[in-house]
């Protein structure tokens, strides 16, 4: 064996004889010091990997996701001149173009300056974000009203195409831009649904396409939505028909932790795929890895991620918990994610203070299972917790502190405006509150949820936010939700924000959605009216500036339905819920009997007429065109009219009579109206208080023809009475009686479907003895035909409660077959009837009523799927329709909270037929129609007057004057 050294120990010699096996041992020597010094470099490099990956996952561990969440006011020039999300036209591609659009003469509503910045003028937009903002005059709401009338055909359809290079753009190759004359119309951000399931508890509801609650434990924090998102779901466009554009989609509430949630774009993507509609999806969804590229260039910080937390009812009935078991199971899985949490940052805390030793250990990585809830703890996740009451809240918040991680928003809150200070508590700060703006009294923990709850809270400076919880409600009314919270206090540009500005925000997106400004995404709304009055629909919506709808049939509704609508004051009546801690009296607060009562200054009356409804006063053609008429005065006495007329004339007389002035009680009306009292039907309102509470409610009767007939005899005989269950005094109820909704029918509700006689009764009654409470005991047999039963009719008059055109085919045919072989006729209506349409010549001509439950067509199932959506999906609305075949058309509800909102439904499908619905027809669906179309035999005579002049927004119930039940009632 060769000494290797020898040769150099030697060294003179080696130079002085070139000694073969001296070269020899060189190379070798040379070999070996080669593959020392590899596998040197390779131990070196894998060791200084790990110890740079280590560094600078340490250095990152606390990076945060971009905190802007609003533009920078007076920033002109836009800073992201294409989205991430930009996909090129068919067009773009061919002509090498980029296509922009220009929205010309908008007022635009553009959610800066805190919500308070109008501008008339232009935007333009392409590559999927906004370019510019061309002011032609800043907008003063306070001080402009908008009068103009554009007729429909003025706004038809596209624009012109010209080359141009928009401002702000320089030295971009030529686009083309489309110009759109929107003249005049309202342009605002596409709205966002901070709280909506989505693409997972889908539409039609199939048990195919419900993922929106795994039921494998309560804490469930691995668990993404995205994992389960329905690409196919019918409610997509429907949502961006109501000028819906991007929603967070959250797991349901069964668990205590759901999981993951996502934002997405509601719009259809070119790739077809669940992920390609999610916004700024997480570098954890994404590859793992942290970091990446994104639209700003290089994104040297994380993205958001979101998830979902529920406390209450929902999961505790689920697990069989109790409250105190759902608060063990929060702290227990926080507890162990902050242990790894506390060795990941003793860890990073001893490499970056020089000990290196930890940079050859391998950094201590979260399971899967808790990796979410580390990020919670890291403030990385944008957390929604679906909490009620006071004490769900009160423990929420107590967590937060414990553990010390931020909430982004509480959703559904019925109780959060009872306790502001605790909000305030919350580790981080208050969180946005996302709240329906009525829906209540579902459960337990919803029976004190007001719909002053966005005032109360926005007057303690919590961010509120109005959602759908699609499909709890159709996420395509969104708006809606606002609105309402506008008319019951919240004010307009609050009210505007809830469902753009504040949303985005809360999800941590407002550094790109919910604002119209330059280098935001093009999420645009042309609007046909101001977006808060009711009924507001939308003539074009863009995401990601690629049209969603066009409307063809645009209808720009008439000058005051451009302005903001001028709500009534409800302080007094905010003031009263809070104090009262949420259960308010709702009963009358005075009372007249057998006194003569004056109702003054009315502007308009409209009264019953057999089965219709006219107006009263003034004449018809005594009034100038928009002339406002006032002064009227009805003079009444126990629920009865003693005469009306111009001011005074009506007194004059009466005093003639013999009626002394000084009994007479006077109440000014304040230029409102008096129109007949409205009737509800189709929800369980008055055998129901507290639907999941079976203590509260009249229960399901045994079905008939299911029981043993030992128990009940011949099915035809013992048919279930609603009569027999009823409930008076209920807050749905008397809310419902403050809404103006006189009369309630109802029928029985027998094993999850209706079966029996329907009753008819006054919503102002406090016991069915009272004078008037129970108006007809029995009015109609009611049963229900779905695709899950099936019962044969028999031979009375009966309602029935069916959706889909096939069934009613079927029954159309029965109805001849009976005909035929009795020589009778059986009087049909069809309650439901969302796809009635398809049949709407067979239903007119066999004189079936139908009454639309609910009054707006939601295709929540199968049976429901093919509707005639409605502007601006289609021209006709279902109610214009069905009046044009001919059709006694009556309008329902389905649920008991609804049951108060029948004066605006009436009112939304005035305003949304073009014009052929007036207000007499529109009154005529709540009142004679329902009646005729459910065996009512008995008119309702009962009368209300608003303050303030609209069906809509605009007036206020004040007095309700029942002949039957001997009274008037003052409701303020
Ligand atoms: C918006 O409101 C916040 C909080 O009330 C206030 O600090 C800020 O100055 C307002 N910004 C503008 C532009 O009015
Ligand atoms: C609504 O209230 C906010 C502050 O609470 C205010 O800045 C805003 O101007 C108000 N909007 C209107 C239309 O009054
Ligand atoms: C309802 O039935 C009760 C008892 O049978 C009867 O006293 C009452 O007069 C009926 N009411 C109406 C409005 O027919």
């Amino acid at each position: 064996m060769y000494n290797l050294y020898q040769p150099f120990t030697h060294g003179p010699s080696l130079y002085r004889q070139r000694n073969p096996n001296a070269v020899r041992a060189i190379a070798l020597a040379l070999s070996w010091t080669f593959l020392l010094l590899c596998i040197w470099v390779i131990i070196d490099k894998f060791y200084h990997a790990r110890k740079h990956a280590n560094i600078a996952r340490c250095r990152s561990l606390d990076d945060l996701p971009s905190t802007v969440d609003a533009p920078v006011p007076g920033i002109k020039s836009p800073t992201r001149l294409r989205s991430d999300r930009y996909e090129p036209s068919q067009d773009e591609v061919f002509s090498k173009r980029k296509k922009y659009v220009k929205l010309k003469n908008g007022k635009i509503w553009t959610g800066r300056l805190n919500g308070t910045e109008v501008i008339q003028g232009d935007v333009i937009f392409g590559e999927g974000v906004i370019k510019s903002i061309t002011v032609s005059k800043t907008y003063d709401p306070a001080h402009s009203r908008y009068t103009t009338h554009v007729e429909g055909d003025d706004i038809k359809g596209g624009g012109e195409w010209v080359v141009v290079h928009p401002e702000g753009v320089e030295g971009d190759e030529s686009v083309e831009t489309e110009v759109i004359d929107v003249k005049g119309a309202w342009i605002t951000p596409g709205l966002v649904d901070l709280h909506s399931h989505i693409g997972v508890s889908s539409l039609p509801q199939l048990s195919g396409a419900s993922d929106g609650n795994s039921h494998n434990g309560p804490i469930l924090p691995f668990l993404r939505s995205i994992d389960g998102l329905n690409t196919h779901d019918e409610s997509y466009i429907l949502a961006v028909a109501g000028g819906v554009t991007t929603a967070q989609v959250l797991p349901g509430s069964a668990n205590n932790i759901g999981g993951q949630s996502f934002v997405i774009k509601l719009r259809p993507t070119n790739e077809r795929s669940a992920i390609s509609k999610v916004v700024e999806p997480p570098y954890t969804l994404l590859n793992g890895s942290r970091y990446g590229e994104g639209d700003w260039g290089f994104e040297a910080k994380p993205r958001w991620r979101h998830m979902k937390h529920a406390c209450g009812e929902n999961p505790d009935r689920r697990y069989e918990f109790t409250r105190m078991d759902a608060a063990w199971a929060y702290r227990n899985a926080y507890n162990e994610a902050k242990k790894i949490k506390d060795q990941q940052d003793a860890f990073c805390s001893q490499l970056l203070s020089g000990d290196l030793r930890k940079a050859e250990e391998e950094f201590p990585e979260s399971p899967l299972e808790t990796e979410a809830l580390v990020d919670v703890l890291r403030g990385r996740v944008k957390l929604s917790i679906h909490c009620y009451e006071a004490v769900d809240l009160d423990m929420i918040v107590r967590l937060s502190n414990e553990f010390k991680f931020p909430i982004a928003s509480l959703h559904h809150t019925g109780e959060t405006y009872l306790v502001p200070d605790v909000l305030r508590r919350t580790w981080g700060g208050a969180p946005a509150t996302a709240l329906f703006a009525a829906n209540a009294r579902k459960k337990r923990e919803a029976y004190r949820n007001s719909e002053f709850a966005p005032k109360v809270l926005a007057d303690n400076d919590i961010p509120v936010v109005m959602k759908s919880d699609h499909p709890v409600l159709n996420s395509r009314y969104l708006l809606y939700e606002a609105q309402q919270a506008n008319f019951y206090g919240l004010n307009s540009t609050k009210a505007l924000e809830s469902v753009t500005t504040t949303p985005a925000k809360a999800a941590g997106l407002g550094h790109r959605l919910g604002y119209i400004s330059e280098g935001y995404d093009a999420d645009v709304v042309v609007w046909d009216s101001h977006p808060l009055t009711l009924g507001a629909t939308p003539q074009r919506v863009y995401i990601d500036g690629i049209l969603q709808i066009n409307d063809s049939h645009p209808t720009m509704k008439p000058g005051e339905l451009q302005n903001p609508p001028q709500t009534p004051n409800f302080d007094k009546e905010a003031r009263e819920t809070v104090e009262n801690d949420g259960l308010p009296p709702l009963e009358a607060s005075v009372i007249f009997r057998g006194k003569v009562v004056v109702l003054k200054n009315l502007s308009t009356g409209y009264i019953r007429d057999g089965d219709r409804v006219k107006r009263w006063f003034p004449p018809v053609d005594s009034m100038q065109d928009g002339e406002q008429a006032k002064g009227w005065d009805v003079v009444m006495r126990d629920g009865s009219v003693l005469c009306h007329g111009v001011f005074g004339s009506c007194t004059t007389s009466l005093a003639r009579d013999g009626i002394r002035l000084e009994d007479f009680e006077e109440v000014d009306l304040e230029g409102g109206v008096i129109l007949p009292g409205l009737t509800t039907f189709g929800s369980s309102i008055g055998l129901t208080e507290i639907a999941q509470e079976p203590t509260t409610n009249d229960g399901n009767a045994v079905d008939p023809f299911s029981a043993t007939p030992a128990l009940l005899g011949d099915p035809l005989e013992t048919i279930i009475r609603a009569e027999d269950g009823l409930q008076f005094g209920g807050r749905n109820t008397l809310l419902a009686y403050r809404g103006g909704v006189t009369q309630a029918i109802v029928a029985p509700v027998v094993s999850r479907f209706v079966f029996g006689l329907a009753t008819a009764f006054s919503t102002g009654a406090t016991n069915a003895l009272e004078r008037g409470a129970v108006i007809q005991n029995t009015t109609a047999l009611h049963m229900s035909i779905t695709h899950q039963n099936d019962i044969s009719p028999t031979n009375a008059p009966i309602v029935i409660h069916v959706d889909s055109a096939d069934i009613m085919a079927t029954l159309i045919n029965l109805k001849h077959e009976y005909h035929e072989t009795t020589g009778q006729d059986v009087q049909f209506t069809f309650a439901g009837g969302t796809e009635a349409h398809l049949l709407a010549d067979d239903i007119a001509r066999e004189n079936i009523s139908v009454i639309l439950t609910p009054s707006r067509p939601f295709p929540i199932d199968w049976d429901k799927r093919r509707i005639l959506p409605g502007p601006p999906l289609s021209a006709d609305t279902q109610i214009s329709y069905l009046l044009r075949k001919g059709i006694n058309v009556g309008l329902g509800t389905v649920d008991e909270f609804d049951a108060r909102n029948a004066r605006f439904d009436a009112e939304w499908a005035r305003l949304s037929s073009g014009g052929y619905i007036d207000i007499a027809k529109a009154i005529e669906l709540v009142t004679v129609n329902l009646e005729k179309a459910l065996g009512v035999t008995e008119p309702n005579s009962d009368m209300i007057a608003l303050k303030g002049v609209s069906m809509g927004f605009e007036g206020k119930l004040f007095s309700v004057t029942s002949k039957r039940r001997g009274v008037i009632e003052i409701l303020l």
